[in-house]
């Protein structure tokens, strides 16, 4: 999760907000994930100013006065989740199946009812879908069932919380740690067999993922809507 905040820059920075701001970038930002190891590596890839946060998103206590301390703030990028599980539904069990609601859906639902009253105006919510809400595969039943929720959620909210504007990004396969838990083989050959599928006949990179939450937080007319970044994974 990652949130852009303006009023958190601090004086001696003024020279790269004012740079950052004529580029039509977030001036300073926060993010949040449940590991204080992991959020102080990623601390060190960005700007000085930014903050990290350790913070458990399955919680709502957690979040309300993770919101409540932030004080006010422009943009929310929710992308917080564990990594992927399958089942079929035979092995599949239903408080598993449940929980795995958890932190994708009910964190972000959490997120958002907290984070909003905070946003300010001219500010956004941008949320994470993925392809499998409409191209699913055996075994994916609890994953599109997030992804499709996740996409009606977003509808809804961009109803409710107007003019902030909310809108939600649907990946398809990335290469970023959510595919951990795999073996290196299994996942170096199912990178393979997409690439040779897809319509740019390469597997995404976590960074062409960024340019559509950085889209999404600069544009000014669009709300509601799913922006799919598949390498043309929706069309094959
Ligand atoms: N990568 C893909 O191929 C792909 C495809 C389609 C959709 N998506 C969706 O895109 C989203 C982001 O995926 P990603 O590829 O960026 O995965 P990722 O690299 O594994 O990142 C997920 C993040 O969620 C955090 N997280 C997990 N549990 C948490 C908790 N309880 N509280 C706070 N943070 C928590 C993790 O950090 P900590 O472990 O430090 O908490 C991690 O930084 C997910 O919703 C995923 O389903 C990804």
């Amino acid at each position: 999760m990652e949130c852009g905040a303006n009023h958190q820059v601090q004086s001696n920075h003024q020279n790269r907000r004012r740079r950052n701001h004529q580029q039509g970038a977030p001036e300073s930002f926060g993010i949040a994930s449940s590991n204080r190891a992991r959020v102080d590596a990623a601390l060190k890839t960005l700007p000085a100013d930014a903050e990290g946060h350790a913070v458990d998103l399955a919680s709502e206590t957690a979040i309300a006065a993770l919101f409540a301390g932030l004080g006010g703030f422009d943009h929310l990028v929710y992308t917080a989740g564990e990594n992927l599980q399958l089942a079929n539904l035979d092995k599949l069990d239903m408080d598993w199946a449940r929980g795995f609601f958890g932190v994708r859906y009910w964190g972000a639902f959490a997120a958002v009812k907290h984070a909003a009253p905070h946003i300010r105006p001219g500010g956004s919510i941008t949320l994470t879908s993925g392809l499998a809400a409409t191209r699913p595969h055996a075994g994916w039943s609890v994953a599109s069932s997030i992804c499709g929720a996740m996409e009606g959620l977003t509808r809804a909210l961009a109803v409710e919380l107007a003019p902030i504007r909310v809108n939600i990004v649907s990946p398809g396969v990335v290469k970023s740690p959510l595919w951990d838990a795999m073996p290196v083989a299994e996942r170096e050959a199912l990178y393979a067999g997409m690439a040779d599928k897809l319509l740019l006949r390469h597997v995404g990179e976590p960074h062409e993922l960024a340019e559509s939450y950085l889209y999404l937080m600069k544009q000014t007319y669009g709300t509601g809507q799913v922006i799919g970044v598949d390498g043309g994974g929706a069309l094959v």
